[in-house]
């Protein structure tokens, strides 16, 4: 007797694709992501990481500077941290930052996120603000990567390899770490209380549980799939925090299903992107709790009226009766979106699936984009 063994299907793990693995090992990226990083009982995260005195402390601004779905946990870090540590904290597309203009360099830190550690623009722009004398900070998956050399201090992911093209664990790993993160530079600058920080790391603790659930209705996306493969765009929508992860579904849709597809800040809705919206054009919808619910429910009232079929991720926050289709996620309070990514990553996987795209390298794409 002879078995048939291929190699490249025994690394997925029996799924058919790297990304469809990758989508489902989140639960175990973000437990090694979260593991030995939280003291409940003290309410405090620990990382291992070291400022000079009072560094942190005397900090106006913390600028994330990131290259596609890097930049969009970026951007949600960006808000997490502004939340919790009481500090302006902005997200720049590496590519597009310069140290023109900043405020006080001595008072500045920058955080380069890059899941490979080897982005030509990130590392540019880690370049640029070191050449200024601002601290900087690498958010990396990969240890001894060019990053971790470049930058003042490094703090890993712990995501484990990634081979598909689009990024999934990694982009779970990146937010859940930098919320660590927030929330270790706002105890430095006493913003958060020990309370309101224990409730912050319980939802984190949470996370990988909930992601599972997501992962265990994986089959239920996969037939909702089915009816929009046809779609002549998809519009990803959410506010706050919920936004990157709207631009995240979007780009995930481009890059593996070659789609249109587009995230917007739901009430720029309006100003423009409506125009687009018709019974082809499905639009899904981040509706969980801090993510100003009720009001992009009425922006996706607006596309609905004219005729768009509504897919939303919902808390229980909310009454969505109004949605052609709801996915449910636990609460999780400012963690939830990341949650609802997971549906949006599934999404995706089975749009371009059922389109029989090149998954784990799509075209014209590198894993990898070394060039500025
Ligand atoms: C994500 O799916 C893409 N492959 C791409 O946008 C990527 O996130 C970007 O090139 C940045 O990569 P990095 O995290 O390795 O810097």
């Amino acid at each position: 007797d002879t078995v048939e063994w291929d190699a490249a299907a025994a690394e997925k793990g029996g799924y058919d694709h790297y990304m469809l693995k990758e989508i489902h090992e989140q639960p175990t990226a973000l437990r090694q992501a979260l593991s030995g990083r939280i003291d409940l009982e003290r309410g405090t995260a620990d990382l291992d990481l070291t400022f000079p005195a009072g560094f942190l402390d005397s900090l106006d601004e913390i600028q994330f500077v990131a290259c596609g779905t890097s930049f969009y946990a970026a951007h949600y870090a960006a808000h997490l941290t502004e939340s919790f540590a009481d500090v302006r904290a902005t997200a720049e597309l590496a590519s597009e930052y310069t140290v023109d203009g900043g405020g006080d360099p001595r008072r500045t830190l920058t955080v380069a996120v890059t899941q490979s550690g080897e982005t030509a623009d990130t590392l540019g722009a880690l370049r640029r603000a070191n050449g200024t004398g601002i601290r900087t900070l690498a958010v990396t998956n990969t240890l001894g990567s060019t990053v971790t050399r470049d930058a003042d201090d490094s703090l890993f992911i712990r995501a484990g390899p990634e081979i598909g093209v689009a990024a999934t664990k990694t982009f779970a790993s990146q937010v859940t770490t930098m919320a660590l993160l927030s929330v270790f530079v706002a105890q430095e600058r006493n913003a958060l209380s020990a309370a309101d920080a224990r409730d912050v790391l319980t939802d984190l603790r949470g996370l990988p549980g909930a992601v599972q659930q997501v992962l265990d209705d994986a089959g239920d996306v996969r037939e909702a799939a089915t009816a929009f493969v046809d779609a002549s765009a998809y519009f990803f929508v959410s506010r706050a925090h919920g936004y990157p992860v709207a631009l995240e579904g979007a780009l995930k849709l481009k890059e593996i299903a070659y789609d249109h597809a587009e995230g917007f800040a739901a009430g720029e809705l309006k100003h423009g992107p409506l125009a687009l919206v018709t019974e082809d054009t499905p639009i899904l919808a981040v509706l969980t709790e801090g993510t100003r619910p009720e009001e992009t429910l009425n922006n996706v009232a607006e596309a609905q009226t004219r005729g768009a079929p509504a897919i939303g991720i919902v808390d229980g926050s909310v009454e969505t009766n109004s949605l052609d289709t709801a996915f449910s996620v636990p609460s999780l309070g400012p963690v939830t979106p990341l949650v609802a990514n997971v549906y949006f990553q599934l999404f995706a996987y089975a749009i371009a699936n059922q389109q029989g795209r090149s998954i784990d390298k799509p075209r014209n794409l590198a894993k990898s984009v070394t060039v500025e």
